[in-house]
């Protein structure tokens, strides 16, 4: 729904039509109907119809991401006291524990592939988890990215103060301060991504990340295919810190095989090893799974 822009420009064409559809008006009186003028008149009546039409849509997405948001708060609260979300959060203040950040806080959340919220009940349910995380840890700046929201989804976002970002970085983010990346379920490439972006002690300490665990991504595929798409989670595997959120969330499939994962510098390789030699970005054999394609066939 561009409700949005769409109503905006028919509004300066209302303008621009009411004298004319005065002046029709004014002569109808004494002038018989030519067929020229009832074709006019018969635009200007559709016209009309579309203005209300978007009238409509516009009221309709008011009442809608009213209701949406009531909604979302109720549903923010049912997360904030059930079971899976304290452990979550006992399992995501244990990794920054680790990670020995000074005031054990997070400056900053990234969510990726967050999928289409007002349409997906898992991602629905996602996203009341990281709304409770941000409000929780009273963080100011939420970024999200998914190519698959629609306009309805970025406006429901800016209401909720987050911001989301106008290009597809495809998880190419880079970290100073930090910063937990929500991505459940996100296709591999991204993450992979994200490392990539991030490779080197000082930047990948930064990075909390919450999304499928690595220990199952690197021992459910042959190692042949890992290195050819995901080589940086394969490389990362040895020195991260993955701390399992157990799933017992009263719906399935929502919270499946989600692990927290920390890079505690003390556990990287020194910063002078080759490990961290930079590579030019990945390049992958399927690259539809990054972009709107992929979004679309794959929900
Ligand atoms: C398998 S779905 C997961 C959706 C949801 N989080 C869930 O668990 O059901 C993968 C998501 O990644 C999104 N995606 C694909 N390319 C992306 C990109 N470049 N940046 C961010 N998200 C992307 C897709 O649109 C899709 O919503």
């Amino acid at each position: 729904m561009r409700t949005g822009t769409r109503i905006s420009k028919q509004k300066q064409l209302f303008l621009k039509l009411i004298p004319m559809t005065e002046s029709v008006n004014k002569h109808e009186e004494f002038l018989p109907v030519t067929r020229k003028k009832w074709i006019c008149k018969k635009k200007i009546a559709k016209t009309h119809k579309h203005i209300l039409d978007n009238k409509c849509l516009a009221e309709d997405f008011q009442s809608f991401k009213n209701k949406f948001i009531v909604k979302l708060n109720k549903q923010c609260n049912d997360m904030s006291t059930c079971d899976y979300f304290a452990q979550a959060i006992k399992v995501l203040e244990q990794s920054l524990r680790e990670i020995n950040t000074e005031a054990q806080n997070i400056e900053k959340v990234i969510c990726f592939g967050l999928g289409p919220f007002t349409r997906h009940v898992q991602a629905l349910h996602q996203l009341v988890f990281v709304i409770c995380v941000q409000r929780l840890y009273k963080v100011k700046e939420c970024l999200y990215f998914d190519p698959i929201f629609n306009e309805t989804e970025r406006k429901i976002l800016h209401e909720l103060n987050c911001f989301v970002m106008s290009e597809n970085c495809e998880a190419k983010y880079e970290v100073e301060q930090p910063t937990l990346f929500y991505m459940p379920h996100c296709p591999g490439p991204l993450t992979n991504n994200l490392l990539w972006c991030n490779w080197e002690p000082k930047k990948l300490q930064n990075v909390i990340l919450i999304n499928n665990s690595f220990e199952s991504i690197t021992s459910n595929q042959p190692e042949r295919i890992l290195r050819t798409d995901l080589s940086y989670i394969l490389d990362i595997q040895p020195y991260v810190k993955e701390f399992i959120i157990e799933d017992d969330y009263e719906l399935q499939s929502i919270f499946n095989d989600l692990s927290v994962h920390a890079f505690p510098r003390f556990n990287l390789p020194p910063p002078d090893s080759d490990f961290w030699q930079k590579k030019d970005a990945p390049v992958y054999t399927d690259d539809s799974i990054l972009t709107l394609n992929f979004a679309t066939l794959k929900l």
